[in-house]
């Protein structure tokens, strides 16, 4: 950067400050606005965080743009079609990909970190059936906070990694206690002698009363789903986290809060809204019907799975996810899905449409997701869960990132005040 690139001049109210600009490695400089209020008495304002950088990090970087995505460097697709969930799991917490020895034994302690406290099952009880499983994933996951006294000192790193461990491993697990508690089936315990991916299809589908076969085309369908699910720098459910971990917060109680804010259907909740979309268009013909919907201004309706606050070209995920979608349909025999079509369908109409071209929205991870999980027989309600199981590790791995980090300080953000100005109190019989 030459000289004159490292300084930021911004005049305002009749005051000129230097403000410096800092270059990472790749992507936008950023203008340190730290010392902006005591030099100006002023804020900057940027509600939704549209132009704001809060952190910095070395863990995931995007091209919104390039529809670019990397983890600690490494494109999202040369992983996805030749690591593993568990590798990943590594390269997103140590920020390399590990030898085989380094593997073996990250792997051992996740898979030694699987089952949860047997008294954490009396939780579900308290839940009504059909009680939705991000409720209960908000409600447990905060519990484990109950249960794992002995991993809650942000201060201590052999505590934090024993939680970090603790949640990347009980995900799986809690999520299908939710899964198993809404059917009426029993848990099923975890495995020691299966994948990430595997035991989790197995606590989820297997029953007491049969041998559960697992389907390797499945078992690398979910393993790709997580991996592409796992980070995705600071969107709203990390910076939840972040937040909620600037405070001293412990990292169970972090990850339920990560978890409420990935719930929303405009966040984790949109694989579930995007079928339920779908669903609701029904037929090829009644598309054109909802991109009109879409575009209305006076409708609310947005098409779910369309769009990006980063993403200005198609998520690098939908694309992979695409791919898989149709391997995994084609080996289920359900090529012809009909939920499938539609959605190819709505695909290609809106990417032709003017607005969605001069929006720049396109597929995003979400829209081709459902359509997968749905065949592999999950329920449309399971979809989020799966979302944040996946995306436990991105979240640890931001929150221990943010406690090492020597500049970190509890986030408090400030705000343009447009409410009353002081004024004094009236008595009741002075009132209109
Ligand atoms: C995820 O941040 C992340 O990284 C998230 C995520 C992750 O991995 O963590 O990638 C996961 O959350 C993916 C996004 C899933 N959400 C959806 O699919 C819901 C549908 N999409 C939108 O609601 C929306 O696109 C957002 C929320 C994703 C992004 O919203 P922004 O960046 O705040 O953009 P915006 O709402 O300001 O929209 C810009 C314009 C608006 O029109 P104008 O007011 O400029 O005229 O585009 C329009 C919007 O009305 N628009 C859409 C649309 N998305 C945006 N119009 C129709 N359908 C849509 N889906």
């Amino acid at each position: 950067m030459g000289e004159s690139e490292k300084i930021a001049k911004l005049g305002a109210g009749g005051i000129s400050v230097d403000l410096p600009v800092m270059e990472g490695s790749v992507g936008p400089k950023v203008i340190d606005i730290r010392k902006l209020y005591g030099a100006t008495d002023m804020f900057t304002y940027d509600p939704g965080f549209t132009s704001t950088a809060s952190c910095e990090s070395k863990i995931t970087y995007i091209d919104g743009d390039e529809g670019v995505l990397l983890y600690r460097g490494y494109p999202i697709e040369e992983l996805a079609r030749h690591s593993d969930f568990e590798e990943v799991c590594y390269l997103l917490l140590y920020g390399e990909l590990p030898n085989k020895t380094d593997r073996e034994k990250f792997v051992r302690g996740i898979t030694y970190h699987t089952m949860v406290h047997e008294q954490l099952r009396e939780f579900f009880r308290g839940f009504r059936r059909d009680a939705h499983p991000m409720a209960i994933m908000c409600g447990v996951v905060g519990a484990l906070s109950a249960f794992y006294h002995d991993s809650t000192d942000i201060n201590d790193p052999h505590q934090r990694m024993v939680a970090t461990h603790r949640l990347v491993a009980k995900m799986p697990t809690i999520a299908a206690m939710a899964y198993k508690y809404s059917t009426g089936q029993p848990f099923v315990y975890p495995r020691n002698d299966l994948s990430y991916a595997e035991n989790f299809l197995h606590m989820m589908f297997a029953v007491p009363a049969e041998h559960y076969k697992i389907d390797p085309i499945m078992s690398r369908a979910m393993d790709r789903i997580f991996t592409l699910h796992a980070d995705h720098e600071q969107n709203a459910s990390t910076s939840t986290v972040r937040l909620a971990g600037s405070s001293g917060a412990n990292p169970f109680a972090c990850i339920a809060a990560g978890i409420a804010c990935l719930w929303g259907p405009a966040h984790g909740g949109a694989n579930e809204a995007v079928l339920l979309m779908l669903q609701e268009i029904g037929s090829k013909d009644r598309v054109a019907e909802y991109v009109k919907k879409a575009k209305n201004k006076d409708d609310n309706f947005r098409l779910m799975g369309f769009g990006h606050r980063v993403y200005k070209n198609y998520d690098p995920r939908a694309k992979v996810m695409q791919e898989t979608c149709h391997e995994v349909l084609a080996a289920l025999g359900k090529q012809d899905d009909p939920l499938l079509e539609l959605a190819v369908e709505l695909e290609r109409i809106a990417l032709e449409d003017d607005y969605f071209v001069e929006k720049k929205l396109y597929p995003n991870v979400d829209f081709y997701s459902g359509i997968i999980l749905r065949a592999m027989g999950f329920p449309t309600s399971m979809f989020t869960v799966l979302f944040a199981v996946a995306r436990t590790v991105g979240w640890v791995a931001q929150w221990n990132e943010m406690i090492e980090d020597p500049m970190q300080k509890i986030g408090r953000p400030r705000q343009l005040y447009t409410g009353a100005v002081r004024r004094s109190y009236v008595a009741m019989d002075k009132r209109n």
